[in-house]
């Protein structure tokens, strides 16, 4: 019988960024699910210590750190912070990202060089205060997880954010083949189109078509992460490393030119798709519709759908 408390967490000291919410918060509720402590790091102060108290309510260890990733003294003192809860730091979880949607023929460099900050230059700061500190501790050793995108892959959103991530699948190799002689595993995980706040003007009709052209046939949520972060965070991936984990339904296999059949239902109807999304909106005081949907949380994104898609006002 193989032993598969490999993937048991219990006793280890984990920090995710971007946590509050969305796939940060899914990160985040996986590691305590599994055992471990759970530091919630964010620049959200509101949001960011309720999910704290939350992964506290499931009997774990937690505290919210404030901390915009963007910054290289901000980055340092909140894994310091970490470490003097929790007396050592065994798992990193870099997710904090963002998108600036718009044309790239008229992209304001401004907006180019924040998502870079963000989503490229703050995962890196991240990745390298914690593996200071796994250097440092004794035992020397860690795993290091990077939310990336199926974005990294393919041409989805714009040329910041795909290059954004591209950088992040690729600065994941390099830090790999750099600290595995510390036992450090670097690992990226790439989802497609998640319900997270971030989706939350995405209109019905975006989110069929996203059904139909994924062969396992629903929308993508934040706790279908969970056994991907569970899996590069434990023992089970010691062997694993500069991988990127597409978890992504499918979506990616074909460029589809005609919807997917289905034999059977999909294992997740669309109302269990929003669960996690409604208790992040309700968790901001953001309010929604029955389906979940609030245009004016990014009002670009829905009118960038709705030019798509031919919809009227
Ligand atoms: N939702 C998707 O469809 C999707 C798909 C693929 C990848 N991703 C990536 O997953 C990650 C999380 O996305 P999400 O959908 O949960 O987003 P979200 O907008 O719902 O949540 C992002 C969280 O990051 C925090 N944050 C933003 N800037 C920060 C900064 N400078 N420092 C610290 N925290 C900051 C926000 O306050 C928020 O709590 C991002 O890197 C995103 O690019 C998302």
């Amino acid at each position: 019988m193989p032993d598969l408390s490999l993937f048991d967490l219990t006793g280890k000291k984990a920090l995710v960024t971007g946590g509050a919410v969305g796939i940060g918060r899914a990160c985040a509720v996986a590691l305590a699910g599994a055992g471990a402590d759970v530091a919630i790091i964010d620049v959200d102060e509101e949001t960011g210590p309720k999910t704290a108290d939350e992964i506290k309510a499931m009997g774990r260890d937690s505290l919210f750190v404030p901390c915009d990733v963007t910054s290289k003294a901000q980055v340092q003192d909140m894994v310091k912070a970490v470490v003097a809860a929790f007396g050592r730091l065994d798992i990193g979880v870099n997710n904090a990202g963002i998108a600036i949607l718009g044309a790239d023929e008229e992209l304001d460099q401004a907006d180019w060089d924040k998502v870079i900050a963000v989503n490229l230059t703050g995962v890196f700061l991240c990745a390298q205060a914690e593996a200071q500190q796994m250097i440092r501790q004794q035992p020397t050793e860690g795993k290091i997880i990077n939310t990336a995108s199926m974005s990294a892959t393919i041409a989805n959103c714009n040329a910041s954010y795909d290059a954004s991530k591209a950088g992040i699948v690729h600065m994941t190799k390099t830090l790999a083949a750099e600290w595995g002689r510390f036992n450090i595993n670097v690992n990226c995980i790439s989802p497609s189109y998640v319900l997270t706040p971030m989706h939350a003007s995405t209109p019905t009709v975006v989110r069929q078509r996203i059904r139909e052209l994924t062969p396992l046939g629903h929308v993508e949520r934040p706790e279908d992460l969970y056994g991907a972060v569970v899996f590069l965070a434990s023992a089970a991936s010691n062997y694993v490393t500069g991988h990127d984990l597409m978890v992504d339904g499918g979506h990616t296999l074909n460029a589809w030119l005609v919807p997917l059949g289905r034999a059977v239902p999909p294992r997740v109807d669309p109302e269990q798709e929003v669960v996690q999304m409604k208790h992040d909106l309700d968790a901001l005081g953001t309010p929604y519709d029955a389906d979940g949907i609030n245009p004016d949380v990014h009002p670009e994104i829905a009118d960038a759908f709705k030019a798509a898609f031919g919809l009227g006002e």
